[in-house]
């Protein structure tokens, strides 16, 4: 899968751009507050109908404008190019792809899938569980084609019973979605597991070339104790779970821990080191996804040369190189990023929301 071609108008300070990528990689350069990272985040929010730098919609509208629209030709892998196309306004979301409207962000996540290394990545690390949980969902969702309705139902029957238990329902009442719930976690946590497993040797061989000499462990807590039955501990729990209104078990609760010669890496470890870790968990995340679907998926890595020092910006580049995946990758300048290992390269250049092709 790849873009072909992507219009914007009125995606924060791009009024109005025609951009015509490669399939390779595609470097974006400018100055400052150009618009870089915009035109990034307006892929990234084609694919995910949310930005990675703000909930808010009103962020990303031109501040002159009522409306953003994106529209898109991309190259699926079954050999049709379609069109995709959003417009969005502070109150309203119309989304279609080749020509018919799109009701669930599942759908369009599906078609288009991309994801994106920027300065705030390494929160994936030092941030909330609920951020780590989303990467691995990211990559299960993209390989089982069930997940997110079975996720679906998960939700569903969880919000019911903590309304039950918030309202202090009868016990009976309070169990009538354990079942369901049981079900649903246990289809939740294998697929979970199988797809970490899969990840496994990527991972290992990555982490040996950028951790050298170092033990780095990625170790999955699947939200309620190993050897423990969910069904059990939903029964036997419901008293706690009643006092506090939640349901305290489950896949909901799931943890991704990661530690660094012991250290956890939320705590133990540096910056700079976090912004690798978070772009290799980001890289065999894309390597995994051409293995197991077939088809390539858009990186976008904004910021490459400020995130990480000479060294390891080689050594990325150079698996980066190797990858199959529609690339795009911003610099202030095209000094800072060797594409010299890539065949199919095209070089762009943004001022002030305007963007113009180099080579
Ligand atoms: N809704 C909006 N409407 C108009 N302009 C906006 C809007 N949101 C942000 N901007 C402006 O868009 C400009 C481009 O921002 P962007 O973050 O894309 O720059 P950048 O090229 O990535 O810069 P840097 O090199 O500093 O990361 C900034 O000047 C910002 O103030
Ligand atoms: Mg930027």
């Amino acid at each position: 899968m790849h873009l072909l071609q992507l219009q914007i108008q009125d995606f924060r300070n791009l009024r109005k751009v025609n951009f015509k990528p490669v399939e390779g990689v595609n470097l974006i350069t400018g100055v400052n507050a150009s618009g870089k990272t915009s035109l990034l985040e307006a892929i990234y929010y084609l694919s995910h109908l949310r930005s990675f730098r703000t909930p808010q919609i009103t962020d990303l509208i031109n501040r002159q404008s009522s409306q953003l629209q994106l529209v898109a030709r991309i190259n699926t892998d079954y050999e049709n190019i379609i069109p995709l196309g959003i417009q969005r306004s502070r109150n309203k979301l119309e989304v279609r792809a080749n020509h018919q409207p799109i009701k669930r962000v599942a759908d369009i996540a599906t078609l288009f899938p991309v994801l994106a290394i920027h300065p705030d990545s390494y929160k994936l690390i030092t941030g909330s569980p609920l951020q780590r949980r989303q990467y691995i969902d990211w990559g299960v969702f993209h390989v089982e084609h069930n997940y997110y309705s079975v996720w679906q139902r998960y939700k569903r029957a969880l919000s019911q019973r903590n309304a039950a238990l918030k309202s202090r329902q009868n016990n009976a009442y309070c169990s009538l979605w354990d079942r369901e719930l049981f079900d649903m976690a246990t289809y939740i946590d294998t697929l979970r597991g199988k797809y970490l497993a899969n990840l496994a040797p990527y991972f290992n061989e990555l982490v040996t070339e950028f951790f050298k000499g170092q033990t780095v462990e990625m170790m999955y807590k699947r939200g309620w104790p190993e050897s423990t039955s969910l069904i059990e501990l939903l029964q036997n729990e419901l008293h706690k779970d009643r006092m506090k209104g939640l349901t305290q078990y489950g896949p909901h609760r799931a943890e991704l821990n990661i530690k660094v010669d012991g250290q956890s890496a939320q705590t133990g470890i540096s910056r700079g080191q976090q912004k690798t870790l978070v772009a290799l968990l980001r890289l065999i995340q894309a390597q995994q996804f051409t293995e197991s679907t077939g088809r390539n998926c858009i990186l976008l890595y904004d910021d490459l040369a400020a995130e990480l020092d000479s060294n390891h910006r080689q050594k990325i580049l150079k698996v980066l190189a190797k990858m199959q995946v529609q690339l795009f990758i911003t610099a202030i300048e095209a000094e800072q990023i060797d594409l010299s290992a890539w065949a199919t390269k095209k070089m762009f250049h943004v001022e002030q929301g305007q963007l113009k092709d180099l080579i």
